[in-house]
């Protein structure tokens, strides 16, 4: 137990290591203050440009990668849980991490690129098809938080449809609730009409 505890503990504060807030040191930035005040991907490139979001996306997803991955790595085989449980409850703690920041205040992003990054490890099959719907929604819409809140919905669906076992379930319940709850100043903005959009994205809309 002691151990899992500290695998989980580990994925939090791996998950904690935002890439917008310490790149954006190197450049003087808090992109907090600017745009959309979200610290993460969507943001960096509206605020900073394609490289800097790239790097931003790039660290993101990197730690969801890192954090999962030692703990699949290192679960004890004896636990309770199964290795493949430590793995999605380190993943989830990794995005945790990245909403509510020990390193920045507790204040950090919306969590959708630290769960690609678990999902890479835990559900491969999974990240081609949320990337799909997200993509698709913002060519329609220009709209990314619409995009990740739509694509992030579909992960319990498609678990549903897989017939997905019970730690990939509720994994998936839990990931779709928490980046509905972080997008939830997103949803409010687009019923008022003032949610910001990547015009150049947009097809249905001209
Ligand atoms: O994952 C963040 C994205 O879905 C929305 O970002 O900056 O438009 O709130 P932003």
């Amino acid at each position: 137990a002691p151990l899992s505890v500290l695998l989980l503990v580990a994925a939090y504060l791996i998950g904690s290591l935002s890439g917008s807030l310490l790149l954006g040191k190197l450049r003087g930035v808090d992109i907090r203050q600017h745009g959309s005040g979200n610290a993460g991907g969507t943001n960096a490139f509206r605020t900073q440009g394609l490289r800097f979001a790239l790097c931003v996306v790039v660290i993101d997803i990197g730690k969801g990668v890192l954090a999962t991955w030692l703990a699949l790595r290192f679960a004890p085989v004896a636990a309770n849980w199964s290795v493949t449980a430590h793995g999605y409850l380190a993943a989830f703690a990794a995005v945790l991490g990245h909403v509510w920041p020990i390193w920045h205040g507790f204040r950090g992003g919306k969590g959708a690129a630290t769960l690609v990054g678990g999902l890479a490890v835990l559900w491969p099959f999974a990240v081609p098809v949320l990337v799909a719907v997200w993509a698709v929604v913002i060519v329609a819409s220009g709209y990314v938080g619409l995009a990740t809140v739509i694509a992030a919905v579909s992960l319990p669906l498609l678990a549903w449809i897989t017939d997905a076992g019970m730690p990939r379930l509720w994994f998936s319940l839990a990931a779709a609730a928490l980046i509905v709850f972080t997008h939830r100043g997103n949803l409010a903005r687009l019923r008022a009409g003032t949610e910001s959009r990547f015009a150049r994205a947009r097809l249905l809309h001209r």
